[in-house]
C-alpha cells in the first residue's frame, strides 16, 4: 500500500519560547520530505465551512530532509541483560499464568509461540513458552517439549519445568488452578534429553523471547534495548516467575512459589529454605514497585527486569481473595502483570529534526510541523507554543484538552466495535488513518479500544504518531471533526474575530496548578474535555472561586479520572496517561474486579462522579445524553431574560433558533449534551438560559449512570433529561461560568463567516468575561437562600415558563 508513508510525533505537546522541540518521522518510501512549521487555524475540510487553513511560520527548521523508515516495536515485556548466573547447566522455571489468547488464528498479526520466562534465542538457551497450538512448551536449544494440552484462556495455571543436565531428566508441569468436572487430568510430562544448553548472549525475557540481535539494523534501533529484537509477545498475566539453577523436586517447586525472602538476616535466608536459597537465579516479585517500570528481583543477584511498553500492573494475582480492591492495601494479592502484544509506551524513534522556538515573535497558538513529499504524501505533527508561567501574553487562554486527545489517540472503535453502525445510525465512514491503524496495531490504540486480546486499553502514550490528532481528520462518531480538529473550529473563530489569546495544555495545568491560569481573565475549554486529572480540576475550582471566568465550550467534560504515570517523569511531562473504566459511565470496556486502581498513582479510577466530584460542579452542567445521528438547535428560555445574564443575548432575538446550522451534524446541539442538575452539582443559582429539550431523535439516549434500571423511554423523543442546557452562573469574587453544553456547539461558530447567533452569543460572553476586574455585581434581589433539592425535574423551558405563568410551548 502506498498510503500514509509519512507519520511522526514530537517529544512535547507544549513548548515554551526558547525551548527546543524534537520531531521523529517515519518516511517509509519517499527519498525526502519537506518540513514547514505552520500555525494551524482550521482543520475541517467540510465545504460548507472555511476549509483547511494554516499559516506558514518562518522557522530555522523549515527545509527538505532525507527520508528514512522507522518502525514501532510494540508489545510489552520485561528483560534483564545477559549475565553469567543465567548460564545454567540445569534449571527449574516456574510461574503462574493467566493467558488471554493462548491460541491464535493463523492469520492473527502475531501468530506463533508466546514467551513466558525465557533465556532463549535462535535455538540456543532455555525457556518456558506457550506454543502456537496454545500448549505449554519447554524449549532447550532446538528441542521442544510440550504437554500437548491446550492452556485455558482467562484462567490461572501454575506452570513449571525442570531439567537435570546430569541425568537428562525433564519434567513439565501444567496445573490449572480451577479444575472443572469433565476436564481431563493433566499429568506432568516426563522425558529425557541428553543435551548441554548452548547459551546465547541475549537478555533474559519475561513475556517474550529474543528473536535476534541486530545491532546493525537501523530498524532495530527503536527496540529496547536498542538492537535487540523481541518476538513472541505474550498476551495475559504472569505472576511470580522464578528461575533456579537445578532441577527442583515437586515439593521444592511448591516451596519456591513463596519466592525469595526479602532481606538477609541471621534468621532468614534468601530462599524459602536455606537449601533453596542456594539455587535461586531470579525470583521476581511483581507486587513490588507497581507504580514503576521495574520488576523487582528478590533473589541474590538482584536481576531487576526493565519493563518495556508499559504492561498493566496492579493486576489481581492468582491469589487474589476478593476481599481487597486496592493494590496499595494488599500488594501481595497483586503480584500479576498483564502483558499485551500491542502495548506501546514510546515509539523510541530517532529524531529527524528539532526546532528551538525563538524567545520572541512566535505567538502562543496551535502549530504543526507540516510534512509533505513531492508525491503528495502529507502528515502533520501538532504542538502548541505555551508561555512560561508568569509570562502570559493575553487575557484569554484556551485550555487545550490534551488528556482527552490522548484518551482518543489512534482510536479503532469504528473498525473494531460490533454495532458501530447502530451507534451512529449510518455506515461509519473511514479515513485513511483508520485503515492504516488497522494494519499497524503496533501504533497502539486509544483508551476507547481493547487490546488485540480483548482486554481494555487503559494506557495511552503521546510518544508515538497519533493519527487522530490531525487536521483534516473526520471521526466516525460525528462524521465531522472530533476533539483536536473540532477544537480548531474555536481557534478559527478566535482568529477570525480578532481575539488575542494564549494556549496551554492539560499537562501544563496539571503540573503547574493554579499558577498556570490565575493571571488570565477567562479560560476557554475545548469541545470535549472529557478526561481530566485531579490537579486540573482543583486548579479550575480554585480559579473560578477566586473570580476567574470559565467558558465551557462543549459537553461530556470532567468525566473520567486520569493520571499521568510517574514512571515517565524523567522523559518529560505527561508522557503516559492512565484511565480505568470501572463500574459506571459510558464504557467501551470494563476493568475486571479488583483492578480499578491506577498503577501509576494508585488512585481509584472510573468516573470523577463516583469519586465525589460531580461533573456539574465544575462549570454548572454535566453530561446527560449522547447520540450521533443529527444535531439540533437551542432556544432561549425565560431565564435568559434575567438581568443577571441578559447581556449575553444582546443582538439576539428571543425567538431566534440558536444554532440551527453548523458543521457538526448540522446544528449547535448535538453529539453529547450536558444539562443543569442542582442535585448533581450545578450551583443552586445556575440559570439555564437556553435548551434543546424535545428536539432530539431516538438515537439520543440517557447516560447509564443516571438510571438504575432499564426501562422504555430513555431516548431523545421521550426522556426529559435528553437535552442540552446552555447555562450561566456567577462564582465568588466576580467570577463566572458559561457552559454551552454540546460537543457540536463549536461547529456552529464558523458558519457564515462567523456571522451568526452562536458566534454572537459567544462573543458577548467572551467580551464580558475577558474584562479586567470582577464582573459587575448581580442585582441585590438575586441574593437569596436557595435549596438544592428545591428542583423541578421538568424541562427547564417548561419550568421557567411555569414560574412566570406563561403558557407551555407546543
Ligand atoms: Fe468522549
Amino acid at each position: 500500500m502506498s498510503y500514509m508513508r509519512l507519520t511522526g510525533y514530537a517529544d512535547k505537546f507544549g513548548v515554551h519560547p526558547g525551548d527546543t522541540i524534537k520531531f521523529y518521522v517515519n518516511c517509509n518510501g519517499p527519498a525526502e520530505y519537506k518540513v514547514e512549521i505552520v500555525q494551524i487555524i482550521n482543520g475541517d475540510t467540510n465545504p460548507r465551512g472555511p476549509g483547511y487553513i494554516d499559516k506558514p511560520i518562518e522557522a530555522s527548521v523549515n527545509g527538505t530532509y532525507k527520508g528514512r523508515a522507522q518502525i514501532i516495536h510494540g508489545g510489552s515485556y520485561g528483560y534483564v541483560p545477559d549475565a553469567k548466573a543465567f548460564h545454567v547447566e540445569s534449571f527449574t522455571l516456574q510461574c503462574w499464568i493467566w493467558p488471554t489468547a493462548p491460541k491464535t488464528h493463523p492469520r492473527y498479526w502475531k501468530h506463533g509461540a508466546q514467551g513466558l520466562v525465557t533465556k532463549w534465542s535462535e535455538d540456543c538457551g532455555y525457556g518456558l513458552f506457550i506454543n502456537e497450538d496454545g500448549c505449554l512448551e519447554l524449549r532447550i536449544n532446538e528441542h521442544r517439549i510440550t504437554t500437548g494440552v491446550p492452556v485455558r484462556d482467562h484462567a490461572w495455571h501454575f506452570c513449571a519445568a525442570t531439567f537435570d543436565a546430569a541425568t537428562g531428566d525433564i519434567v513439565l508441569y501444567h496445573e490449572p488452578q480451577v479444575v472443572y468436572a469433565l476436564d481431563p487430568e493433566i499429568a506432568p510430562v516426563e522425558t529425557n534429553l541428553k543435551v548441554a544448553i548452548a547459551h546465547a548472549p541475549v537478555p533474559a525475557a519475561l513475556a517474550a523471547y529474543v528473536e535476534k540481535l541486530a545491532p546493525e539494523d537501523p530498524l532495530a534501533r527503536s527496540s529496547k534495548p536498542a538492537g535487540v529484537v523481541f518476538a513472541g509477545k505474550y498476551n495475559g498475566k504472569i505472576d511470580s516467575p522464578r528461575i533456579c539453577n537445578r532441577a527442583l523436586s515437586r515439593a521444592e517447586i511448591e516451596m519456591m512459589k513463596a519466592g525469595a525472602q526479602p532481606g538477609l538476616t541471621e534468621r532468614r535466608n534468601s530462599g524459602p529454605t536455606g537449601k533453596l536459597s542456594e539455587c535461586i537465579v531470579a525470583a521476581w516479585n511483581f507486587s513490588s514497585g507497581i507504580d514503576t517500570l521495574v520488576c523487582k528481583d528478590e533473589g541474590p543477584y538482584r536481576f531487576d527486569a526493565i519493563l518495556v511498553n508499559c504492561p498493566n500492573r496492579g493486576m489481581t494475582g492468582y491469589n487474589w481473595s476478593g476481599q481487597n480492591f486496592d493494590w496499595k492495601h494488599a500488594p501481595q494479592e497483586y503480584g500479576a502483570i498483564s502483558f499485551h502484544d500491542d502495548d506501546v509506551d514510546d515509539a523510541r524513534w530517532f529524531s529527524d529534526f528539532e526546532w528551538t522556538v525563538p524567545e520572541t515573535g512566535v505567538k502562543s497558538r496551535f502549530y504543526g510541523a507540516k510534512l509533505t513529499t513531492a508525491d503528495g504524501d502529507e502528515d502533520f505533527i501538532p504542538f502548541w507554543v505555551v508561555p512560561r508561567v508568569g509570562q502570559e501574553t493575553a487575557k484569554i487562554a484556551v485550555m487545550v484538552p490534551t488528556i482527552s486527545y490522548m484518551a482518543y489517540a489512534n482510536e479503532h472503535v469504528a473498525c473494531n466495535a460490533g454495532g458501530a453502525e447502530l451507534f451512529v445510525y449510518r455506515v461509519p465512514i473511514m479515513q485513511e488513518q483508520n485503515m492504516f491503524l488497522s494494519e499497524h496495531r503496533e501504533y497502539g490504540g486509544s483508551i476507547y479500544d481493547t487490546h488485540t486480546d480483548g482486554t481494555g486499553i487503559s494506557i495511552s502514550s503521546r510518544l508515538r504518531p497519533i493519527l487522530s490528532i490531525r487536521p483534516k481528520y473526520d471521526h466516525f462518531l460525528a462524521q465531522a471533526p472530533w476533539q483536536y480538529p473540532a477544537d480548531l473550529h474555536l481557534i478559527y473563530w478566535l482568529e477570525t474575530m480578532g481575539y488575542d489569546y494564549d494556549v496551554f495544555t492539560d499537562e501544563d495545568i496539571t503540573y503547574d496548578g493554579l499558577a498556570r491560569i490565575e493571571n488570565y481573565n477567562v479560560i476557554i475549554t475545548g469541545s470535549h474535555p472529557e478526561h481530566n486529572s485531579g490537579a486540573q480540576l482543583d486548579a479550575l475550582h480554585n480559579y473560578t472561586q477566586r473570580g476567574g471566568r470559565l467558558m465551557y465550550m462543549g459537553a461530556d467534560a470532567w468525566y473520567w479520572v486520569h493520571s499521568y504515570h510517574p514512571g515517565y517523569a524523567e522523559k518529560g511531562r505527561g508522557i503516559v496517561t492512565e484511565m480505568r473504566r470501572c463500574e459506571s459511565g459510558i464504557r467501551t470496556w470494563r476493568a475486571d474486579p479488583g483492578e480499578y486502581y491506577h498503577q501509576g498513582t494508585g488512585e481509584l479510577g472510573g468516573m470523577w462522579r463516583f469519586r465525589g466530584r460531580y461533573l456539574h460542579s465544575v462549570a454548572g452542567v454535566g453530561m446527560s445524553s449522547e447520540g450521533f445521528d443529527v444535531s439540533s438547535y437551542f432556544s432561549r428560555t425565560p431565564d435568559s431574560l434575567d438581568e443577571r445574564v441578559a447581556w449575553a443575548f444582546e443582538g439576539i432575538g428571543y425567538d431566534e433558533k440558536l444554532g440551527n446550522f453548523g458543521l457538526v451534524g448540522g446544528g449547535a446541539a448535538g453529539l453529547e449534551l450536558d444539562i443543569v442538575d442542582t442535585m448533581l452539582g450545578s450551583p443552586p443559582h445556575t440559570l439555564a438560559v437556553a435548551t434543546s429539550a424535545g428536539r432530539h431523535t431516538e438515537a439520543y439516549l440517557l447516560v447509564m449512570e443516571d438510571f438504575g434500571f432499564n426501562q422504555q423511554g430513555l431516548d431523545g423523543t421521550t426522556h426529559p433529561r435528553v437535552r442540552g442546557d446552555i447555562a450561566f452562573h456567577e462564582t465568588p469574587n466576580g467570577g463566572g461560568c458559561f457552559a454551552f453544553s454540546s460537543i457540536a456547539f463549536c461547529g456552529s461558530l464558523p458558519w457564515n463567516n462567523c456571522d451568526n447567533n452562536i458566534s454572537r452569543l459567544v462573543k458577548n460572553v467572551l467580551d464580558r468575561f475577558s474584562m479586567d476586574g470582577p464582573l459587575p455585581a448581580p442585582p441585590a434581589s438575586a441574593i437569596k437562600h436557595r435549596g438544592r433539592a428545591d428542583y423541578d425535574p421538568s424541562p427547564i423551558e417548561h419550568q421557567s415558563r411555569k414560574a412566570r405563568g406563561e403558557p407551555l410551548p407546543a
